[in-house]
């Protein structure tokens, strides 16, 4: 009775893979991925204005894969926009981005009762924040 099985296995397993593409097209309704940031050291309950973690190599690998699972899908992978939001490669270095980086991905952006970019505070610990933000900030392009 497998071989007659098989198939309809695989038409299952199709449409699984298509139910996933379509979510990760779905922007703005994503569940935002938890960060493991094991290893970098803790920042407590104050919120900073300047990343603690800049040029921190752990930092960028961790921040690598947080970027990846909850901002590539809008801002593009490897920090390359496609279009639908800024390209995080032009935000400015050091503490003038650190600012504006951090204000956005605590509070997302709002335009016109729109939400453009869901807000992290509370789903992503401050500590992953500032590891997505040495992350994009080591891909910086000064062009
Ligand atoms: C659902 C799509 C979406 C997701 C997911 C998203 N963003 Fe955004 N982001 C946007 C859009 C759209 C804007 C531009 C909003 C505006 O016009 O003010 C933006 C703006 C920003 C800005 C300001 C850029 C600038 O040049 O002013 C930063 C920084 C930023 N996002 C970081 C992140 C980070 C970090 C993540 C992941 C934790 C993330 N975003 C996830 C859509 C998204």
């Amino acid at each position: 009775m497998i071989p007659t099985r098989f198939p309809v296995a695989l038409v299952a397993a199709a449409a699984i893979i298509g139910v996933g593409a379509a979510t990760v097209h779905a922007h703005g309704d994503v569940t935002p991925q938890p960060v493991d940031t094991t290893g970098l050291k803790p920042i407590g309950e104050e919120w900073l204005e300047k990343n603690p973690y800049s040029g921190n190599d752990l930092a960028i690998k961790i921040g690598s894969s947080g970027y990846n699972q909850n901002c590539a899908r809008c801002h593009g992978l490897e920090v390359i926009s496609g279009g639908l939001a800024p390209d995080l490669r032009y935000l400015e270095k050091g503490e003038t981005g650190d600012e504006w980086f951090i204000q956005r991905i605590r509070h997302g952006a709002t335009i016109n009762g729109v939400t453009k970019m869901p807000a992290f505070e509370g789903t992503l610990s401050q500590e992953a924040m500032w590891a997505i933000r040495a992350y994009v900030e080591s891909k910086h392009d000064d062009s």
